[in-house]
């Protein structure tokens, strides 16, 4: 089967082939791929079948599982992840972060937050200027992870199309960011000292992270829905391990954890507390 996308024929993977990316992608990033993928698949992939000269997407597996290709298996990867993500995006958890926080942590407190699947940065920058703003905490770090290094670039960058940046309130807007011009007009930047203070680093979530020490704060959002059941439970179970006693899990709030984790108290929709 192909599928036509303007003048570039797609080619779709046949069963059997999808069911090889499928496992590879489960074992790798732990994202679980339903049926319904296969096309979506191919349109992520067909351009690195071509561009390796693989002559199909069978061919193309076996390309990326040779050790010495593996920046191919790396850049397949990439391609296979959901990077959506927007500044304020489910906002009342930065209302939370602002109004509620105080109560969970004490002023002088450095903060130590976490956000664990940041894609582009927006999540962090968020946190950081409400942090920033709120001004009751002394002093905070976050560290802010993805799997995907390209998206970790332009986290670190923190240049943005001023038209993807509205649900920043003007007041924010004004304080943290800088308006581009010349080559940047249309664009804004994140200020430096906010920059300076976010450490990015590729982590995959289906790795031991135990190295990373503990979060007072982590953000978990809008990546749970990728795995199944088992996987969030194992990896959830993993995060909890980093969580400091009185800690905070922030998840999408169409990211239910009913049931999953004993120690998570829901103390708000999508806010949870470690007991
Ligand atoms: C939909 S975005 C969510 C971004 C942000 N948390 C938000 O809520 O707007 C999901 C992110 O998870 C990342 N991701 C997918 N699998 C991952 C894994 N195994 N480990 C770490 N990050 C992963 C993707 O690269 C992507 O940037």
């Amino acid at each position: 089967m192909s599928v036509s996308v303007s003048d570039l024929s797609i080619e779709v993977p046949n069963e059997e082939e999808f069911d090889l990316f499928r496992n590879l992608i489960e074992k790798e990033l732990g994202i679980h791929l339903s049926s319904a993928k296969r096309v979506m698949l191919g349109n992520r992939l067909w351009k690195r079948v071509m561009a390796t000269k693989s002559s199909s997407y069978r061919n193309y597996y076996s390309f990326i599982k040779q050790k010495e290709n593996s920046d191919e298996l790396a850049q397949a990867l990439e391609l296979v992840t959901t990077n959506e993500t927007f500044f304020f995006r489910e906002r009342k958890h930065f209302d939370f972060l602002t109004n509620e926080l105080p109560d969970y942590f004490s002023e002088h407190k450095n903060l130590k937050v976490w956000s664990a699947a940041c894609s582009t940065g927006e999540e962090a920058y968020s946190i950081a200027m409400t942090l920033e703003q709120a001004n009751y905490i002394h002093s905070w770090s976050i560290m802010a992870s993805d799997v995907n290094t390209k998206v970790l670039q332009k986290a670190r960058d923190g240049i943005y199309l001023d038209q993807r940046t509205q649900n920043i309130p003007t007041e924010y807007r004004r304080k943290f960011f800088q308006q581009g011009i010349d080559d940047f007009s249309g664009y804004i930047r994140v200020k430096s000292d906010i920059r300076k203070k976010i450490s990015f680093f590729k982590c995959n979530l289906a790795a031991d992270f135990s190295h990373l020490g503990l979060f007072d704060v982590i953000f978990l959002r809008n990546i749970l829905i990728y795995f199944e059941l088992e996987r969030k439970k194992e990896i959830l179970e993993r995060m909890v391990e980093q969580m400091k006693s009185g800690g905070l899990l922030f998840t999408g709030h169409s990211e239910s954890l009913h049931g999953l984790v004993k120690s998570l108290k829901c103390i708000c929709p999508a806010i949870y507390v470690k007991q």
